[in-house]
């Protein structure tokens, strides 16, 4: 399986900002075959840099979109007017489900209208820090993931992304933590035994799970050799070009 690594710059840079880094990023990268960069740059960057972007070398994302196709829905943006543009779509991002108020419901309906059109959704999970203190983390990945994959077809599901994100290590979450490998690995192989349990172990060992918090270049090679751990969703790191370079040849040097 390819390797994924994902920038999310959140709501960072102006289009033309976007545009410079991203040039940098293309001149800097050899053609990796065997690693998925993306980036997720706002939603008004998105249309400019598709016309730029060397999709040999890297592919967009966006970080989030709308379910309905068309309609009264003042201010949102459709994956079907994203499809062509980007090739993933971040969905259930804990800022969507908190700052947001997106329920798992919502979230469904959005990983459901993603696969519609042929945009990889890359499906965040992760329980808070009071959550895990409550011996609760299990329930709530288990109702995130089943919740989130309710609306998608089982032969579908090869079509999806999962991405671990733990809240308490988002590194813009207030004192935030690292998390350990031996934390994430837990998790991770939970999320492979329910996908198991719900849709057959083949289809479970194929679906690529990301982990995302506070990753940077120092500790992506311990977060990468997770078992099961099949790429980042990089968030504050990926701001910095160095830094997101850096933590695609951590990336390159683990893959061989
Ligand atoms: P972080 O963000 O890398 O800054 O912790 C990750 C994310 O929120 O996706």
């Amino acid at each position: 399986m390819k390797s994924y690594i994902v920038g999310n710059w959140k709501l960072n840079f102006t289009v033309g900002e976007a545009s410079i880094y991203l040039h940098k990023l293309q001149k800097n990268l050899p053609n990796y075959r065997d690693i998925e960069v993306i980036i997720a740059p706002s939603t008004i960057a998105l249309q400019p840099l598709s016309l730029q972007i060397d999709r040999h070398k890297m592919k967009l994302g966006a970080q989030n979109a709308f379910y309905r196709d068309y309609g009264a829905f003042t201010g949102e943006t459709a994956f079907s007017q994203l499809r062509g543009i980007v090739d993933y779509c971040i969905v259930g991002h804990s800022e969507r489900r908190y700052i947001f108020r997106e329920d798992d419901k919502m979230v469904a309906k959005k990983v459901a209208a993603a696969v519609r059109n042929k945009i990889t959704p890359i499906l965040c999970i992760g329980e808070t820090e009071s959550e895990r203190a409550f011996g609760e983390t299990a329930d709530v990945i288990r109702d995130q993931l089943i919740g989130g994959l309710s609306e998608v077809a089982d032969d579908d599901l090869e079509k999806v992304i999962i991405a671990y994100e733990p809240i308490w290590a988002i590194s813009s979450t207030k004192s935030a933590k690292l998390a350990s490998p031996d934390e994430i690995a837990e998790v991770v192989s939970l999320i492979r035994k329910i996908l198991g349990d719900t849709y057959g172990k083949k289809l479970a060992e194929e679906v690529p799970i990301l982990f995302g918090g506070s990753v940077n270049s120092s500790n992506a090679g311990a977060y990468l050799t997770v078992p099961g751990v099949n790429g980042l969703l990089v968030g504050g790191a990926s701001l910095i070009l160095s830094e997101f370079t850096d933590i695609i040849e951590v990336a390159k040097r683990v893959k061989s």
